[in-house]
């Protein structure tokens, strides 16, 4: 397939099915007006996201990673009404902005944003698992703790999602932190004996794994 066929279908799915409401376009063009970089899923990549989470039938999940609340609102869309989303972010003021979308979108009930490093946060949360799903979506370098801590609590039959695990082509030249991070991960997800899992290929990427034990 030539790559302006593969933009024509991505553009295609994209325009069908991963159609965004006045919220979700609202958060993107905030996420630039105030400076942020825009790295936010790609649309196909938030539908496909908003359909695992439904699909494994999540009541409770963990978000690494929150930039301005853009695929947080996805996943908590996905969530029944009594359902939970605690996302964390490094940044004060992506966490701050993300508080501010997810007021908007209406789901302040629903999502947590938590402030600080996914590495300190999650073990916090512990304490109330086991959890349905996990998505990592933050520094790279923190891809395997992030999947020692899915291991541990989830429930079986709970998803990890994570993206970029392709980080651009960077798990093929593994010399920067960065793209070892998630080459390493990738391969601990391959090999894990807790969970049944593979890359789909869409946007950079997104490793799922199904705990299986
Ligand atoms: C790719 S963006 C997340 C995009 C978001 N999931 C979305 O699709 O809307 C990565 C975010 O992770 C945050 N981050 C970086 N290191 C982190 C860490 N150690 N713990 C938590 N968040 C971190 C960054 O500040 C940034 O906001």
């Amino acid at each position: 397939m030539t790559q302006e066929l593969a933009q024509r279908l991505n553009q295609y799915v994209q325009d069908l099915f991963a159609r965004e409401d006045e919220i979700l376009r609202y958060v993107r063009q905030q996420t630039e007006a105030h400076g942020l970089p825009v790295i936010n899923l790609q649309r196909n990549e938030a539908r496909l996201l908003h359909l695992l989470v439904k699909m494994c039938g999540a009541r409770r999940g963990v978000e690494v990673g929150t930039l301005a609340g853009y695929s947080a609102i996805w996943i908590a869309r996905a969530l029944p009404a009594s359902g939970r989303l605690i996302t964390i972010e490094y940044s004060r003021k992506h966490a701050d902005l993300a508080r501010t979308h997810i007021e908007r979108a209406g789901l302040a009930d629903k999502v947590t944003v938590l402030h600080g490093a996914g590495l300190d946060v999650l073990p916090k949360l512990a304490a109330d698992s086991p959890y349905d799903f996990m998505f990592i979506d933050a520094d790279k370098v923190s891809y395997p703790g992030y999947l020692e801590w899915a291991a541990a609590n989830l429930r079986v039959g709970g998803l990890v999602v994570a993206d970029n695990a392709f980080w651009g082509g960077g798990i093929f030249q593994p010399d920067t932190a960065d793209g070892r991070g998630v080459a390493q991960f990738n391969q601990m997800l391959a090999d894990h004996p807790q969970f049944e899992s593979t890359i789909i290929e869409v946007g950079d990427g997104m490793a799922l794994g199904v705990k299986s034990d």
